[in-house]
Protein backbone atom coordinates (compact mmCIF):
# COMPACT_ATOMS: atom_id res chain seq x y z
CA UNK A 1 0.00 0.00 0.00
CA UNK A 2 1.24 3.15 -0.72
CA UNK A 3 2.45 5.28 1.90
CA UNK A 4 0.61 8.29 2.72
CA UNK A 5 3.41 10.94 2.83
CA UNK A 6 5.55 9.94 0.48
CA UNK A 7 7.24 12.58 -1.38
CA UNK A 8 7.03 15.25 1.57
CA UNK A 9 9.84 16.18 3.52
CA UNK A 10 9.36 17.20 7.27
CA UNK A 11 11.31 19.02 9.96
CA UNK A 12 11.03 18.06 13.89
CA UNK A 13 12.46 20.05 16.15
CA UNK A 14 13.55 18.60 19.28
CA UNK A 15 13.66 15.16 17.40
CA UNK A 16 16.80 13.54 20.01
CA UNK A 17 14.19 12.29 22.37
CA UNK A 18 10.63 11.77 23.64
CA UNK A 19 7.96 12.95 21.63
CA UNK A 20 10.25 14.45 18.68
CA UNK A 21 12.40 11.30 18.15
CA UNK A 22 8.76 9.50 18.07
CA UNK A 23 7.22 11.61 15.42
CA UNK A 24 10.35 11.85 13.47
CA UNK A 25 10.53 7.58 13.22
CA UNK A 26 6.78 7.77 12.38
CA UNK A 27 6.30 10.37 10.02
CA UNK A 28 9.07 8.88 8.05
CA UNK A 29 7.25 5.14 8.24
CA UNK A 30 4.10 7.09 6.23
CA UNK A 31 7.13 7.78 4.06
CA UNK A 32 7.79 11.68 4.49
CA UNK A 33 12.31 12.37 4.23
CA UNK A 34 12.76 14.14 7.69
CA UNK A 35 15.12 16.49 9.07
CA UNK A 36 16.77 15.77 13.07
CA UNK A 37 17.21 18.93 14.81
CA UNK A 38 18.57 19.49 18.53
CA UNK A 39 21.59 19.75 20.08
CA UNK A 40 22.70 15.63 20.90
CA UNK A 41 24.17 14.92 17.41
CA UNK A 42 24.64 11.23 18.77
CA UNK A 43 21.31 10.44 19.60
CA UNK A 44 19.97 12.09 15.81
CA UNK A 45 22.31 9.79 14.12
CA UNK A 46 21.40 7.16 15.88
CA UNK A 47 17.99 8.12 14.84
CA UNK A 48 18.69 8.69 11.20
CA UNK A 49 19.99 5.05 10.85
CA UNK A 50 16.69 3.57 12.00
CA UNK A 51 15.05 6.54 10.30
CA UNK A 52 16.98 4.99 7.04
CA UNK A 53 15.73 1.50 6.92
CA UNK A 54 12.61 2.83 6.11
CA UNK A 55 13.74 3.75 3.04
CA UNK A 56 13.61 7.15 3.10
CA UNK A 57 16.30 10.00 4.01
CA UNK A 58 17.49 11.38 7.26
CA UNK A 59 19.37 14.82 7.76
CA UNK A 60 20.92 15.28 11.14
CA UNK A 61 20.94 19.52 12.31
CA UNK A 62 22.89 19.12 15.32
CA UNK A 63 20.91 23.10 16.46
CA UNK A 64 20.60 25.11 19.53
CA UNK A 65 17.44 26.49 17.82
CA UNK A 66 17.48 29.07 20.71
CA UNK A 67 19.97 30.80 18.24
CA UNK A 68 17.92 32.44 15.41
CA UNK A 69 20.92 31.49 13.20
CA UNK A 70 20.72 27.86 14.12
CA UNK A 71 17.13 27.95 13.83
CA UNK A 72 17.10 29.18 10.09
CA UNK A 73 20.06 27.68 9.26
CA UNK A 74 17.90 24.32 10.13
CA UNK A 75 14.83 25.11 8.19
CA UNK A 76 16.94 26.24 5.10
CA UNK A 77 19.52 23.78 5.09
CA UNK A 78 16.29 20.83 5.47
CA UNK A 79 14.85 22.86 2.24
CA UNK A 80 18.16 22.92 0.12
CA UNK A 81 18.76 19.49 0.77
CA UNK A 82 15.79 17.81 0.11
CA UNK A 83 14.56 20.77 -2.38
CA UNK A 84 11.11 21.51 -0.52
CA UNK A 85 9.60 20.82 2.81
CA UNK A 86 6.20 19.90 3.51
CA UNK A 87 5.92 19.40 7.65
CA UNK A 88 7.35 21.00 10.00
CA UNK A 89 6.88 20.16 14.11
CA UNK A 90 7.79 22.43 16.82
CA UNK A 91 8.17 20.62 19.07
CA UNK A 92 11.66 20.99 20.95
CA UNK A 93 10.84 22.30 24.44
CA UNK A 94 11.62 22.53 28.22
CA UNK A 95 9.62 22.91 31.48
CA UNK A 96 11.00 24.27 34.21
CA UNK A 97 8.46 24.07 37.26
CA UNK A 98 8.51 25.62 40.90
CA UNK A 99 6.87 28.45 43.02
CA UNK A 100 7.17 32.17 40.95
CA UNK A 101 8.17 33.67 44.55
CA UNK A 102 11.77 33.05 44.55
CA UNK A 103 12.31 31.50 41.22
CA UNK A 104 15.55 31.52 39.19
CA UNK A 105 14.57 33.44 36.42
CA UNK A 106 17.21 31.82 34.43
CA UNK A 107 15.24 29.07 34.11
CA UNK A 108 12.22 31.41 32.98
CA UNK A 109 14.77 31.98 30.17
CA UNK A 110 15.09 29.18 29.28
CA UNK A 111 11.65 28.30 28.74
CA UNK A 112 11.06 31.57 26.64
CA UNK A 113 14.10 31.24 24.60
CA UNK A 114 13.14 27.78 23.59
CA UNK A 115 9.00 27.37 23.76
CA UNK A 116 8.40 30.19 22.40
CA UNK A 117 10.91 32.25 20.64
CA UNK A 118 12.79 29.37 18.93
CA UNK A 119 9.39 28.32 18.01
CA UNK A 120 8.77 31.80 16.09
CA UNK A 121 12.48 31.85 14.75
CA UNK A 122 11.75 28.50 13.11
CA UNK A 123 8.28 29.45 12.19
CA UNK A 124 9.43 32.30 10.18
CA UNK A 125 11.77 30.57 8.15
CA UNK A 126 9.62 27.88 7.47
CA UNK A 127 6.58 29.14 6.06
CA UNK A 128 7.84 30.51 2.67
CA UNK A 129 8.73 27.10 2.32
CA UNK A 130 5.16 26.03 3.44
CA UNK A 131 3.37 28.32 1.26
CA UNK A 132 4.91 26.77 -1.71
CA UNK A 133 4.59 23.71 -1.06
CA UNK A 134 0.69 24.08 -0.60
CA UNK A 135 1.05 24.95 -4.27
CA UNK A 136 2.66 21.69 -5.29
CA UNK A 137 1.94 18.30 -5.59
CA UNK A 138 2.11 15.51 -4.34
CA UNK A 139 -0.51 17.07 -1.64
CA UNK A 140 -1.34 20.51 -2.31
CA UNK A 141 -1.29 21.62 1.50
CA UNK A 142 1.43 21.91 4.06
CA UNK A 143 1.26 21.96 7.66
CA UNK A 144 2.62 23.01 11.19
CA UNK A 145 2.40 21.56 13.98
CA UNK A 146 3.09 23.45 17.65
CA UNK A 147 3.04 21.19 20.25
CA UNK A 148 1.73 22.74 23.53
CA UNK A 149 0.33 20.91 26.26
CA UNK A 150 -2.68 20.22 28.89
CA UNK A 151 -0.77 23.71 30.89
CA UNK A 152 -1.27 25.06 27.59
CA UNK A 153 -5.55 25.22 28.45
CA UNK A 154 -5.23 25.15 31.98
CA UNK A 155 -2.64 27.02 34.67
CA UNK A 156 -1.90 25.25 37.74
CA UNK A 157 0.17 26.77 40.87
CA UNK A 158 4.04 25.55 39.93
CA UNK A 159 3.59 26.06 36.42
CA UNK A 160 3.10 29.63 36.24
CA UNK A 161 6.04 30.25 33.31
CA UNK A 162 6.04 26.96 31.59
CA UNK A 163 1.81 28.27 31.51
CA UNK A 164 2.75 31.03 29.84
CA UNK A 165 4.78 30.12 27.16
CA UNK A 166 1.92 27.42 26.23
CA UNK A 167 -0.76 29.63 26.31
CA UNK A 168 1.20 31.94 24.16
CA UNK A 169 1.74 29.58 21.72
CA UNK A 170 -1.95 28.30 21.61
CA UNK A 171 -2.58 32.29 20.57
CA UNK A 172 -0.15 32.47 18.26
CA UNK A 173 -1.12 29.43 16.31
CA UNK A 174 -4.99 30.51 16.19
CA UNK A 175 -4.07 33.67 14.86
CA UNK A 176 -1.14 32.55 12.15
CA UNK A 177 -4.00 29.64 11.24
CA UNK A 178 -6.32 32.60 10.03
CA UNK A 179 -3.71 34.32 8.27
CA UNK A 180 -2.28 31.23 5.96
CA UNK A 181 -5.19 28.61 6.25
CA UNK A 182 -6.61 29.95 3.21
CA UNK A 183 -3.40 29.01 1.07
CA UNK A 184 -3.70 26.05 2.36
CA UNK A 185 -0.87 25.82 5.09
CA UNK A 186 -2.83 24.09 8.09
CA UNK A 187 -1.11 24.96 11.58
CA UNK A 188 -2.33 22.80 14.33
CA UNK A 189 -1.84 22.52 17.99
CA UNK A 190 -1.42 19.68 19.67
CA UNK A 191 -1.70 19.44 23.28
CA UNK A 192 -0.27 16.41 25.37
CA UNK A 193 -0.78 15.47 29.09
CA UNK A 194 1.38 13.58 30.95
CA UNK A 195 3.82 11.36 28.73
CA UNK A 196 6.90 9.26 29.78
CA UNK A 197 9.98 11.20 28.21
CA UNK A 198 13.06 13.17 29.62
CA UNK A 199 10.98 16.14 30.25
CA UNK A 200 10.14 16.39 34.14
CA UNK A 201 14.52 15.19 34.18
CA UNK A 202 15.39 18.63 33.53
CA UNK A 203 13.52 19.74 37.36
CA UNK A 204 15.56 20.41 40.51
CA UNK A 205 15.01 17.50 42.59
CA UNK A 206 12.87 19.07 44.90
CA UNK A 207 10.62 19.81 41.92
CA UNK A 208 10.74 16.50 40.48
CA UNK A 209 9.93 14.81 43.94
CA UNK A 210 6.41 17.19 43.84
CA UNK A 211 5.64 16.26 40.04
CA UNK A 212 6.00 12.37 40.93
CA UNK A 213 3.39 13.38 43.71
CA UNK A 214 0.87 15.38 41.93
CA UNK A 215 1.24 12.73 39.34
CA UNK A 216 0.88 9.57 41.60
CA UNK A 217 0.88 6.02 39.96
CA UNK A 218 -0.81 7.33 36.69
CA UNK A 219 -0.11 5.55 33.67
CA UNK A 220 1.79 7.87 31.03
CA UNK A 221 1.23 8.23 27.81
CA UNK A 222 3.95 6.81 25.12
CA UNK A 223 5.73 9.35 23.12
CA UNK A 224 4.43 6.94 20.21
CA UNK A 225 0.91 7.78 21.06
CA UNK A 226 1.49 11.67 20.43
CA UNK A 227 3.06 10.73 17.25
CA UNK A 228 0.44 8.67 15.98
CA UNK A 229 -2.16 12.01 16.49
CA UNK A 230 0.59 13.92 14.82
CA UNK A 231 0.37 11.26 11.89
CA UNK A 232 -3.31 11.63 12.16
CA UNK A 233 -3.49 15.49 11.38
CA UNK A 234 -0.68 15.74 8.50
CA UNK A 235 -2.46 12.85 6.93
CA UNK A 236 -6.37 14.01 6.45
CA UNK A 237 -7.28 15.21 3.05
CA UNK A 238 -6.38 18.87 1.87
CA UNK A 239 -10.07 20.05 2.51
CA UNK A 240 -9.60 18.88 6.08
CA UNK A 241 -7.43 20.96 9.03
CA UNK A 242 -7.23 19.47 12.21
CA UNK A 243 -6.53 22.52 14.52
CA UNK A 244 -6.66 21.25 17.73
CA UNK A 245 -5.56 17.92 19.67
CA UNK A 246 -5.87 17.08 23.17
CA UNK A 247 -4.55 13.92 25.00
CA UNK A 248 -4.44 13.16 28.17
CA UNK A 249 -3.67 10.02 29.79
CA UNK A 250 -6.96 8.15 30.65
CA UNK A 251 -6.51 8.68 34.42
CA UNK A 252 -5.21 12.27 34.51
CA UNK A 253 -7.80 14.52 35.92
CA UNK A 254 -6.45 18.19 34.56
N1 LIG B 1 6.38 14.81 28.33
C1 LIG B 1 5.25 15.41 28.66
O1 LIG B 1 4.57 15.02 29.63
C2 LIG B 1 4.74 16.56 27.84
C3 LIG B 1 3.43 16.99 28.05
C4 LIG B 1 2.96 18.07 27.33
C5 LIG B 1 3.74 18.70 26.41
N2 LIG B 1 5.03 18.27 26.20
C6 LIG B 1 5.84 18.99 25.21
O2 LIG B 1 6.38 18.07 24.29
C7 LIG B 1 7.54 18.61 23.70
C8 LIG B 1 8.65 17.55 23.68
O3 LIG B 1 9.02 17.23 25.00
P1 LIG B 1 9.36 15.75 25.49
O4 LIG B 1 8.38 15.43 26.55
O5 LIG B 1 9.52 14.84 24.34
O6 LIG B 1 10.74 16.04 26.25
P2 LIG B 1 12.25 15.65 25.96
O7 LIG B 1 12.39 14.19 25.80
O8 LIG B 1 13.02 16.34 27.05
O9 LIG B 1 12.54 16.34 24.56
C9 LIG B 1 12.87 17.70 24.42
C10 LIG B 1 13.61 17.87 23.12
O10 LIG B 1 13.92 19.26 22.94
C11 LIG B 1 15.26 19.35 22.49
N3 LIG B 1 15.87 20.62 22.84
C12 LIG B 1 16.05 21.13 24.08
N4 LIG B 1 16.70 22.31 23.99
C13 LIG B 1 16.96 22.52 22.68
C14 LIG B 1 17.61 23.55 21.96
N5 LIG B 1 18.12 24.63 22.59
N6 LIG B 1 17.71 23.45 20.62
C15 LIG B 1 17.20 22.37 19.98
N7 LIG B 1 16.54 21.37 20.60
C16 LIG B 1 16.43 21.45 21.93
C17 LIG B 1 15.96 18.20 23.20
O11 LIG B 1 17.13 17.81 22.48
P3 LIG B 1 18.65 18.22 22.86
O12 LIG B 1 18.75 18.20 24.36
O13 LIG B 1 19.44 17.14 22.19
O14 LIG B 1 18.87 19.55 22.26
C18 LIG B 1 14.92 17.10 23.06
O15 LIG B 1 15.04 16.47 21.82
C19 LIG B 1 7.88 19.87 24.52
O16 LIG B 1 7.47 21.01 23.82
C20 LIG B 1 7.06 19.69 25.79
O17 LIG B 1 6.74 20.93 26.38
C21 LIG B 1 5.53 17.20 26.88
Amino acid sequence: MARKLEGTVALVTGASSGIGEATALALAAEGAHVALAARRRDRLEALAERIGALDVKALVLEADITQPADARDAVEKTASEFGRLDIVVNNAGVMLLGPVVGADPGEWQRMVDLNVNALLHVSLAALPHLLNAAQSEPRRVADLINISSTAGRTARAMSGVYNLTKFGIGAFSESLRQEVTKRHVRVALVEPGATSTELLGQNRPAVQEMLRSRLGELERLESADIANAIVYVVTQPRHVAINEILIRPTEQEY
